[in-house]
């Protein structure tokens, strides 16, 4: 940090290093010509050689040819965002992406970028943060260059009420890429935890702002830990967490986790928007581990146990006390009774 600004490093859909990375891992092993490189980045060749070498000092490594052009050996070990976009299908996430290397949550910035007229779809990363946010006024572990850290602004036509309905978004968008990039078997914990053989490894902190009846944004906080050693997890934690790399025994490629999360996002996003609530809320039941399970429910009020039936409309939980009276929980912890 220097003078107070932070250092961030930004990529927009249309820059040269999006187009260049994306073409090379497009051909994987294959060398890409300098003239190939040149055409789909709509460059001329000296820029291109200019780039590569922006992108030497950056981390990338790239091997060079003289008779068969380039291809890319290396990809740094941290969150570039031009490599997390490369080849990102998307209609609405990541236009602008930026990378923190250090800042204090990646939703406070995003929280003054929206304020400052930021485009849906907008993407914060941060290597690590120092003040990262879990729910509940709690700390997030948020070690450097090992874990994800990401928010997400979006701007949906939804009424507050509703707003709740995009924390099982991101939850089921974070379980799919699990599953999509890990042999492991992802489960949801209502509302906002992801466990992994009922260990905690990523958390959701959604926050929004609304004017009167409409939403005016909403930030989708996401921390996934990917490669954090056991050492790194703080001796308090209230509940198991682990990693993703401490559960399957292998270490997780970062910069392609996030670029299948953004992509699932992006997926689940558009269902919602053109299809509503209900199609996530299906798959969202379906990786659940609380439904008809019996829980206790810890609020802040008097703590009580039930029966999970399902969920509603805006994504409260469904309890079904031992008087027989049917209760919808809108926030709190939940635990299985065993
Ligand atoms: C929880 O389970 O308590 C929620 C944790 C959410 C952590 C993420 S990391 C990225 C984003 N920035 C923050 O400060 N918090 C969220």
């Amino acid at each position: 940090m220097k003078s107070g600004v932070e250092q961030r490093i930004e990529s927009h859909a249309d820059d040269i290093d999006r187009l260049l990375l994306s073409s090379l891992l497009k051909e994987g092993a294959r060398y890409l010509s300098g003239t190939d490189l040149s055409d789909s980045a709509r460059v001329s060749r000296t820029s291109v050689w200019k780039r590569f070498e922006a992108l030497r000092e950056q981390g990338f490594v790239f091997e060079a040819i003289p008779s068969r052009g380039y291809r890319l050996v290396k990809l740094p070990d941290f969150l570039y965002p031009a490599a997390v976009a490369a080849g990102m299908i998307a209609k609405r996430l990541g236009e602008t992406l930026i990378t923190y290397p250090e800042t204090g949550s990646t939703n406070a910035v995003a929280a003054r970028l929206a304020e400052a007229g930021a485009k849906e779809g907008t993407v914060v990363l941060a290597e690590s943060q120092l003040q990262g946010k879990g729910r509940l006024g709690r700390a997030w572990a948020s070690p450097p260059g090992v874990n994800l850290y990401a928010s997400v602004l979006l701007r949906p036509p939804i009424k507050p009420f509703d707003a709740p309905q995009l924390t099982l978004l991101s939850a089921v968008a974070v379980a799919r890429t699990i599953r999509a990039r890990t042999p492991l078997t992802p489960v949801i914990k209502w509302p906002n935890d992801i466990l992994v053989n009922d260990r905690k490894v990523a958390g959701l902190l959604n926050e929004m702002t609304s004017e009167t009846d409409r939403v005016a944004t909403v930030l989708l906080g996401i921390g996934v830990n990917l490669n954090m050693t056991r050492e790194q997890f703080p001796s308090d934690l209230r509940h198991p967490a682990s990693s993703l790399l401490l559960e399957g025994g292998e270490p997780v490629d970062r910069i392609s986790f996030t670029r299948c999360l953004l992509e699932e996002l992006d997926l689940l996003y558009d269902r919602y928007l053109a299809g509503g609530y209900n199609a996530i809320r299906e798959e969202w039941v379906s990786l659940c581990g609380v439904i008809t399970r019996r829980v206790r429910v810890d609020d802040g009020g008097a703590a009580r146990e039930g029966v999970v039936e399902g969920i509603n409309e805006s994504g409260a939980l469904l309890l079904r006390l031992d008087d027989g009276r049917r209760e919808a929980v809108y926030s709190g912890d939940v635990s299985v009774v065993v």
